[in-house]
């Protein structure tokens, strides 16, 4: 059928486009320009995985055992969905057909029963493998040279995240090697969420988002307070390239694995989410303490790391090891995080010049670690007194007049 617009209605139809291209808000155009073709990762991605804890002492067992823990805590509930198997699930050698093999010794129902006993828990499986010929451990194939097969299997067993990591990798360039696999998912015909894991060796925020849904920004974290202060500096750099769609990634949580106190582990939390970082915690959820359970539940601070807006907070004023970190939320809110890095107690400001509010605004400030509203509406900026190695994080939100 052939459609004519005779050329007297053709000034009248082109300023009826353009007020319709207008009309579409710029959010939404936003969102659909930075999305890959799988549609995922319009908040960072929540949930589990086993390598901080377990490295590769991993079996089907504990996996669905995890699985069972994610719900029955409740963390499920509060978003945690993906359980994410990292190194050393397969055999050394692929079969015949170079098809990956899962071990025989530690995974002998194979990967498709276990994504089938997670999917019928509500969760989501995810699998690791790596560009290059190798795993990191050394102990299983890498994808180089298998991309569009691994891919293919990875979505006949019902895979949902692929973490794909940077070891053995000939020298290739990440940007040579990441986009292949990103292709063969999109072949594959499931949308799988494309975690890139390769370390931030060539600045994979700049060129991530074509790619993947992540991309780690930094060499492993340790379970020590400066190696975990010194991943969220190094990903900070890199702020302004997160948003819904792809996201920085500064590695795993540590909370709970023992190596940081209870304050310490709140700041990683608090920085985490404030970062749009993803939410995979690394601890044994099967087993967890209070302490650890009181942080990993906090629904108020993975509320600011999950908010729709999807923009990663920076650090926007340190003196000595006294840092204000803040970002824009939705509703015209702002969160804010006050961290105290010194080996003793001080107290520290915002100064709402420096975190984007106007300096006269009333400002009514929620206490998400105390969970409580604070009864003063500040005005111009807020002060708090913080143990050492301690922080203390707020919503925001102005008072409009
Ligand atoms: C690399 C990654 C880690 C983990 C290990 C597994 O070091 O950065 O996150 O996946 O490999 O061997």
């Amino acid at each position: 059928m052939e459609f004519r617009v005779s050329k007297a209605l053709l000034p009248i139809v082109c300023i009826l486009l353009v007020i319709l291209s207008h009309a579409l808000p710029i959010s939404a155009a936003r969102h659909r320009r930075n999305m890959l073709a799988n549609d995922l990762g319009a908040t960072p991605p929540m949930g589990w995985n086993s390598w901080n804890h377990f490295f590769c002492d991993i079996d089907e067992e504990m996996v669905r055992a995890t699985a069972d823990a994610m719900v029955s805590t409740g963390l499920a509930n509060l978003g945690y969905k993906y359980i994410n198997i990292d190194d050393c699930w397969a055999e050394k050698e692929r079969d015949a057909k170079g098809n990956l093999v899962p071990k025989k010794s530690t995974f002998p129902s194979g990967i498709k029963a276990l994504a089938d006993y997670v999917h019928s828990k509500g969760l989501k499986l995810g699998i690791y493998t790596d560009a290059g010929t190798y795993t990191c451990s050394g102990t299983m194939p890498g994808a180089l040279g298998y991309e569009e097969q691994d891919a293919k299997t990875f979505a006949e067993w019902g895979i949902d995240y692929l973490k794909y990591d940077n070891c053995y990798n000939q020298g290739i360039n990440p940007t040579d090697r990441y986009p292949v696999m990103t292709r063969a998912l999109r072949n594959a015909g499931r949308p799988i969420f494309f975690s890139l894991c390769e370390w931030g060796d060539m600045h994979p925020a700049l060129w991530g988002y074509q790619v993947g849904n992540s991309w780690r920004t930094t060499s492993d974290i340790q379970d020590t307070w400066d190696s975990m202060m010194s991943k969220a500096f190094e990903n900070e750099v890199y702020a302004d390239y997160a948003r819904p769609g792809g996201w920085n990634d500064p590695d795993m949580l540590e909370v709970g694995n023992g190596g940081m106190t209870k304050n310490e582990y709140i700041v990683h939390f608090s920085l985490w989410a404030i970062s749009k970082a993803p939410l995979l915690i690394g601890c044994d959820v099967r087993d967890m303490s209070n302490d650890t359970k009181e942080i990993l539940f906090n629904k108020e601070v993975i509320d600011v790391n999950q908010d729709k807006l999807g923009v990663q907070a920076k650090r926007v004023r340190q003196e000595g090891d006294l840092q204000v970190w803040a970002g824009p939320l939705s509703g015209y809110r702002v969160a804010l995080l006050i961290i105290n890095g010194l080996n003793s107690a001080s107290s520290m400001g915002a100064k709402w010049e420096d975190i984007g509010l106007p300096p006269n605004t009333p400002v009514i400030a929620r206490d998400l670690w105390e969970h409580k509203t604070l009864e003063t509406q500040y005005v111009g900026g807020l002060s708090v007194d913080l143990e050492s190695h301690s922080c203390k994080m707020f919503v925001l939100t102005p008072v409009l007049s």
